[in-house]
């Protein structure tokens, strides 16, 4: 009697028993899914993916139904850290337990590694991020986010704000990295989205994290021509707006932020405005950012400046294991 295969089987495996070719028609159809909703081009983040996987050098694992990838995830660590950078099923196969499988593959490999401290995620796909109870729970706090978009025609033509007066704005150059680094940790102490990313609590912390808005394609290519510094009277670096192209024709705005003593003068908007004015002009029809539900301070400006709110995620942290 011929061996009948039981095709809905459905086994975990580790990413580095994988081809670069059986991911793709996952990263295909999650890059489909990233430009209809968020005009988000996730090529070059897909390319890092499949460049590590053929290298074997990719952390995570890929759930497989007759041979078949329907599901990954991947994650990477930083000293103590561990980063989940990504977690995708075929739209036929998402469900919460498949969800759960591939998520409490990632949980307990990291939960097994020596001295892991914490395990973020952000921005992934995940069916009811906010109800359901997720895999390690019991470690688990949850941020709600918004995934916000403004029309460039919108908004291209603010006008100048009254900061022009008090505040010198440049463009941003690297080497601005040191002070800006300062600035980020100065300007996030205490704040929720420093609980959410814990680079954002030391100087150096936040040196690694402008590296890697400007290094890698995570949040968009970086776009230079489109960031920019506030510097108060006596020259010092108070404020900075960064963003990055996400497809031919949207930005992203990956991180702005204001020293305390400077804030409600005005330097948040005039920034904001010139990196929306940059990226009109260089094409962009859409602009993107993602904000912490609670912040309202920083959502009351991007909605004065007509962003909307299109989505929102979970910003994930487990901790305390
Ligand atoms: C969000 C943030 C960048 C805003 O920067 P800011 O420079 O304080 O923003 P602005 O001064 O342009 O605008 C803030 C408020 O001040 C008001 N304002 C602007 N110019 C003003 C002036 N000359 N005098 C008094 N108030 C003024 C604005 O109307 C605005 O009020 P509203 O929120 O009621 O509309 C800043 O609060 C910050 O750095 N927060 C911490 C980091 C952070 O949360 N970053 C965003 C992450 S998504």
């Amino acid at each position: 009697m011929a061996a009948v295969s039981n095709v809905s089987v459905t086994e975990i495996v580790d990413l580095r028993e994988l081809r670069e070719k059986d991911l793709d028609p996952l990263l295909e159809e999650e890059g489909i899914t990233w430009r209809s909703i968020f005009n988000w081009d996730s090529g070059a983040s897909s390319d890092l993916v499949r460049r590590f996987v053929k290298i074997q050098a990719l952390n995570g694992f890929a759930l497989m139904q007759g041979g078949r990838v329907i599901g990954y995830s991947y994650y990477v660590c930083e000293d103590r850290k561990a980063l989940i950078g990504d977690l995708y099923l075929l739209r036929e196969f998402a469900s919460v337990d498949n969800e759960d499988l591939l998520l409490g593959a990632v949980l307990q490999a990291l939960l097994n590694t020596p001295y892991m401290l914490r395990i973020e995620a952000q921005l992934l796909m995940m069916h009811g991020p906010f109800e359901r109870p997720m895999p390690f729970s019991r470690y688990l706090k949850v941020h709600p986010r918004n995934f916000m978009m403004a029309d460039i025609d919108g908004v291209a033509g603010l006008p100048g704000g009254g900061a022009i007066q008090t505040h010198l704005f440049e463009p941003w150059t690297q080497r601005r990295q040191e002070e800006a680094a300062r600035l980020i940790a100065k300007a996030y102490d205490g704040h929720v989205d420093g609980t959410i990313n814990d680079q954002y609590r030391s100087v150096s912390g936040a040196k690694r994290f402008l590296l890697n808005i400007v290094q890698y394609p995570g949040c968009g290519s970086f776009f230079g021509p489109a960031s920019y510094v506030a510097l108060n009277t006596s020259g010092e670096l108070v404020g900075i707006s960064l963003a990055s192209l996400v497809s031919e024709d949207s930005g992203h705005i990956t991180q702005i932020c204001v020293s305390p003593e400077e804030r409600g003068t005005g330097a948040g908007y005039e920034m904001l405005r010139r990196s929306l004015a940059a990226l009109a002009e260089h094409g962009c029809r859409k602009t993107s950012l993602t904000v912490t539900a609670s912040n309202q301070e920083a959502i009351r400006l991007y909605q004065r400046m007509g962003f909307r709110a299109m989505r929102r995620f979970a910003a994930y942290l487990w901790e305390g294991f």
